[in-house]
């Protein structure tokens, strides 16, 4: 290992590095372990890179095609898992080096012209990062999908809306779905704007300042799907925003997918009984029979605190740090790759978990009623049929509620004596509007829960979410 760790620090830094770092410097520095999730895109910057070379008459056709023959079969034995990563050559772009300059002799030495690992590993982090924003729309989609299905499916079904976590009017459970459909079709347009500010090229800035040598960076920007090479070379190899973006889009998602896991934890108790999760998506209990546990709803809610503290490690890494590079930049990659792990499993398994659910109407609909849900449709009854003053209705409407409390009764149970003895307006109109479908098949207000403009939402979801490319 120390003679490895010797020869590396020669090969690398030259004749003033004769010794090896230490065993702990290894430790603390390399970043193989976790880079080598760069690999694809290495190569393909390094392609890119060598064709451009060539195009530019820095190195010779010949010289580019045994670079990129060596290249591509790197790539293979990557993909098959026969590449053997070294600790002591740091990362994955001097690994990969490394390895084309024993297969290939001199022109692998050629490669690193006008460029450095400062520009390279910018290119590359950008290029990984785009796909994982690729990865999370196309999960966000499907999982859009399958709640639209499921909205359709009970675009009628009454069920209690809530404010405070009180019952507050009754909506449907179409309805509700279609809201994290909203909340996640922002995520996906987050994303995207992430995409479209990180898709500029860093590759040619080199160190920082550029170099002398009469490169081609529209070429190779063009080359690996950027729109443009970036403007300025000193921002393209220090600024890690492109991650952040990522990252905080990344914290907001999992915000919404923990606030519909908590829902689902919610629904699936016996005393909502909303739900079922499916026997797939849940687990017993070693001591208590009866038991079916949300488990993978928790670990949903849970995990959103990981993907938001990966956002926090990188804005903290970031503040106060002075251009250009520095090493500090090497933290921008773990947390990144676990958060968007952690992103990917909680878009995949949510969607499951919503395909799979049971969902029980009669429960709904039997919570729904409970806690005076129609009071404000009473309220809305005087307005419009008595003219009376909403505020003044809303008075009304509470001495109701609380005569309906102390009988321990529903308001559709009073007599109408008891309601004309409140307030002689009250007559048998009222028994119109107090059920909690006429108050759901009423609220027909656009965006509202109405059944019709639910359906109407549904297909307008659908337009606007799920048809296209994607
Ligand atoms: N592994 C390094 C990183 O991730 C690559 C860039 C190294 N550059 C340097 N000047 N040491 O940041």
């Amino acid at each position: 290992m120390k003679e490895e760790r010797k020869k590396a620090a020669r090969d690398l830094w030259g004749g003033h590095f004769a010794g090896g770092p230490a065993p702990l410097m290894e430790q603390i520095n390399a970043s193989i372990d976790f880079d080598k999730r760069l690999w694809a895109h290495d190569v393909a910057g390094s392609i890119a890179h060598a064709r451009m070379l060539a195009a530019a008459g820095i190195i010779a056709e010949a010289e580019r095609d045994a670079i990129i023959a060596g290249l591509e079969r790197i790539r293979d034995s990557i993909a098959q898992g026969e590449f053997a990563f070294s600790r002591a050559l740091e990362d994955i772009h001097l690994n990969i080096e490394a390895r084309l300059t024993e297969m290939i002799g001199e022109p692998g030495r050629k490669l690193h012209t006008a460029r450095s690992r400062n520009d390279q590993v910018a290119t590359d982090f950008r290029l990984w990062v785009r796909d994982a924003v690729d990865r999370a729309d196309a999960l966000l989609r499907a999982l859009q999908a399958v709640l639209i299905d499921r909205a359709e499916e009970h675009a009628a079904t009454v069920m209690p809306g809530f404010t405070h976590l009180q019952a507050a009017q009754p909506v449907t459970f179409g309805h509700h779905l279609l809201a994290y459909v909203e909340m996640f079709g922002r995520d996906r347009s987050r994303f995207a704007d992430a995409r479209r500010r990180l898709n500029e090229c860093p590759l040619g800035a080199a160190a920082l300042a550029g170099t002398g040598f009469p490169i081609d960076r529209e070429a190779t920007a063009r080359e690996l799907g950027f729109d443009r090479p970036m403007a300025n070379s000193i921002d393209a190899v220090s600024d890690r925003d492109f991650a952040l973006d990522y990252l905080a889009s990344a914290a907001i998602c999992a915000v919404h997918l923990s606030r519909f896991a908590e829902e689902l934890v919610l629904w699936s108790t016996p005393q909502f009984g909303f739900v079922r999760m499916a026997e797939a998506f849940s687990s017993g209990s070693s001591i208590m029979p009866q038991k079916r546990n949300p488990d993978a709803a928790e670990l949903v809610r849970a995990k959103s605190g990981r993907v938001i503290g990966r956002l926090d490690a990188l804005l903290i890494v970031l503040k106060g740090l002075p251009l250009a590079y520095s090493k500090d930049l090497q933290e921008d990659k773990e947390g990144v790759f676990d958060a968007a792990d952690t992103l990917e499993l909680c878009l995949a398994a949510t969607a499951e978990m919503v395909r799979g659910m049971t969902i029980f109407p009669e429960r709904m609909r039997e919570a729904a009623g409970v806690g005076y849900t129609t009071a404000t449709d009473l309220a809305d009854w005087l307005v419009r049929e008595k003219g009376v003053p909403f505020r003044d209705a809303h008075a009304i409407v509470a001495r109701v509620v609380a005569l309906a409390e102390s009988r321990g009764c529903g308001l559709e149970d009073l007599s109408i004596e008891d309601l004309r003895g409140i307030d002689p307006r009250l007559d048998e109109g009222v028994f119109e509007v107090l059920s909690v479908e006429k108050s759901v098949t009423s609220r027909k207000s656009f965006g509202g829960t109405a059944p019709e403009r639910v359906r109407e939402a549904i297909a307008a979801a659908r337009e606007r979410f799920l048809e296209g490319a994607g």
